[in-house]
């Protein structure tokens, strides 16, 4: 696992855009052959997405031959409620850019067999050979996707029950109201995110400061679900000066000097 440090948000969401772009260009998809993105969303990656804009817009990257399956989506919650994560896709990136509407894929939680549609996401990874680039983000708790603590490290894409930190952390969506943030989610697994050939992992602001400890320094939990990244061969965590306050001295001497 590599930790890539920049002072500024700015800084990380410029890094990781351009991160993306050199992957997707580097592997020069096609039609047949397209590159597999997984997408987070929350206010962790909405520079990135900003960012990823700008690119496509000077004509730096194009997303014609890119398929995107995002992490998760809320159960019940209408598709076009303004805190949907569809729309919050829409809003944020694929309006602004030129991915193919039938290249999109998010969970969809009005699904009317929601199993069903947890097995068929996986599926549909499966069937175009696996994701070759998660992005991610890293709730307060330490989790990636909704992956809250406790979940298992060998997880697949499944529903589950959302923990009160998450619930009252995205109440800030909802009118700072708890009752109407949705209980449940759809969610790819822990394991579905770290089978991506590459994973990185967008971590910003003080409040994310003592799970980036847990996450780097310390062992791997299923109370952390992001410490399994420890074991992923291609592992990224982008980060800011910020969210390294918690951190050793000597572990943000390490990564940094090694860039
Ligand atoms: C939710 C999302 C995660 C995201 C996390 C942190 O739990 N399901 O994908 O990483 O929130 O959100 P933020 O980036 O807004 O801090």
């Amino acid at each position: 696992m590599e930790l890539v440090i920049y002072k500024t948000y700015d800084e990380i969401s410029r890094w990781t855009a351009e991160h993306i772009a050199n992957r997707i260009n580097d592997f020069n998809p096609s039609k047949s052959r397209p590159f597999v993105l997984g997408l987070p969303t929350g206010s962790s990656p909405e520079g990135t997405y900003r960012e990823l804009v700008n690119l496509h817009r000077e004509g730096k990257v194009s997303f014609e031959h890119v398929v995107t399956f995002n992490m998760d989506e809320y159960v019940g919650l209408p598709e076009d409620h303004p805190q949907s994560y569809h729309s919050f896709m829409k809003t944020h990136f694929f309006d602004h850019v030129n991915v193919k509407k039938g290249n999109i894929h998010i969970p969809n939680g009005n699904a009317p067999g929601l199993e069903k549609e947890c097995q068929d996401y996986e599926e549909k990874i499966r069937n175009y050979g696996g994701i070759q680039l998660f992005l991610g983000g890293m709730g307060a708790d330490g989790h990636i996707a909704f992956n809250v603590p406790g979940s298992s490290l060998s997880s697949r894409t499944r529903v589950i029950n959302l923990n009160f930190e998450t619930i009252l952390a995205n109440s800030r969506f909802f009118g700072n109201n708890v009752k109407k943030v949705p209980k449940q989610a759809i969610t790819v697994g822990v394991q579905t995110v770290f089978d991506a050939r590459e994973v990185v992992v967008i971590v910003n602001g003080y409040k994310k400061a003592r799970a980036l400890k847990k996450v780097v320094e310390e062992g791997i939990s299923h109370m952390w679900t992001l410490s399994a990244l420890q074991m992923h061969p291609h592992g990224i965590i982008v980060c800011d000066e910020e969210s390294t306050m918690e951190l050793k001295v000597g572990t943000v001497k390490y990564f940094t000097n090694n860039r």
